[in-house]
C-alpha cells in the first residue's frame, strides 16, 4: 500500500524530553537527573492509570502531577516560580538534530503529529520549534480524552488528514506507542535510539547505574506486548527511504 501520511509521536520522537535536565538541575542542584527520570517515568504512568480508571485529566494537568510527584518523592520542596520555569521548558523542548530535515525530505507526504500532548501544549511547542510551518496537522488525543495507547487515540488519524491507517506509517521512539500504533493498524517505524549493546557497555563501565541509565533501561528497548513494530530505525533520516 502506498504511504500517504507520516505521523509521529512527539515527546521522546521529535523532541527530545531529556532536555529538560537542564532546567530541573538549575532548580534542584545534584537532583536533576533523578527529577527528570523519575518525571518521565511518573507522567506515562499517570496517562496509563487515568485512561484505565477513566479519569482523564489532558497531559499538562498529568505533567504538573507528575513533576509535583517527583519533587515531593525526593523530600525537595518547590516555589511556583521555579516549577514553572521547569513547566515551562516542556513548551520549548530541543528538537533531534535531524528531525527537520527528515520532515524536509517527506515532502510530497501529509506530515503530522499525534500525541498525548494537550492540544495547547503542542501547538506552543510546535510553533516555538518552527514545526508549524513543516507539519499538515498537530493531533492531541485531548478530543478523546484517552491517552495511547488506546485504539481510540489512533482513530483521530483518520478523522483528521482523510486517510485510511494501511495508508499511513506511524513514528515513535516510545516502544508502548509504537506497539499501539501496530495493534491498532497502522504500518509503524520505532526508532530505537537505545541499543542492549550500548545498555551493557553503560551497566559494564559503572558499579552504579546513573538514574538516566535506569530510564534507558525501562524506557527504550522493545517491550513484550505481543505486537512488532513493520520496521526498526535508528534515527529519523531513515525515514525518507522507508515512506517511499
Ligand atoms: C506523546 C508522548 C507521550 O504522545 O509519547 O507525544
Amino acid at each position: 500500500m502506498t504511504i500517504k501520511a507520516v505521523v509521529f509521536d512527539a515527546y521522546g520522537t521529535l523532541y527530545d524530553i531529556q532536555s529538560v535536565a537542564a532546567v530541573t538541575e538549575e532548580a534542584f542542584p545534584g537532583y536533576g537527573d533523578l527529577i527528570t527520570q523519575i518525571w518521565r517515568i511518573k507522567q506515562l504512568e499517570y496517562s496509563w492509570l487515568r485512561s484505565l480508571m477513566r479519569r482523564y485529566e489532558d497531559f499538562s494537568v498529568i505533567t504538573k502531577e507528575s513533576l509535583a510527584y517527583s519533587i515531593r518523592v525526593l523530600g525537595l520542596k518547590h516555589d511556583g516560580a521555579s516549577f514553572a520555569r521547569i513547566m515551562d521548558k516542556y513548551l520549548h523542548l530541543d528538537l533531534y538534530p535531524d528531525a527537520l530535515a527528515a520532515l524536509a525530505a517527506l515532502k510530497g507526504k501529509k506530515l503530522a503529529i499525534l500525541s498525548n500532548g494537550s492540544r495547547d501544549m503542542l501547538n506552543a511547542l510546535v510553533k516555538n520549534t518552527g514545526l508549524d510551518r513543516v507539519l499538515d496537522a498537530t493531533i492531541s488525543i485531548d478530543q478523546q480524552r484517552v491517552f495511547k495507547p488506546a485504539p481510540e487515540a489512533y482513530t483521530l488519524i483518520e478523522t483528521r488528514l482523510g486517510v485510511r491507517p494501511d495508508e499511513v506509517l506511524f513514528v515513535s521512539s516510545n516502544p508502548w506507542d509504537a506497539c499501539g500504533a501496530k495493534s491498532f493498524g497502522l504500518s509503524v517505524a520505532w526508532i530505537e535510539r537505545v541499543t542492549p549493546e550500548a545498555m551493557a557497555l553503560a551497566c559494564v563501565k559503572s558499579d552504579v547505574v546513573p538514574p538516566l541509565t535506569m530510564f534507558k533501561a525501562l524506557r527504550t528497548q522493545m517491550d513484550e506486548l505481543g505486537v512488532t513494530p513493520d520496521h526498526r530505525i535508528h534515527a529519523l533520516s531513515e525515514l525518507p527511504n522507508l515512506a517511499g
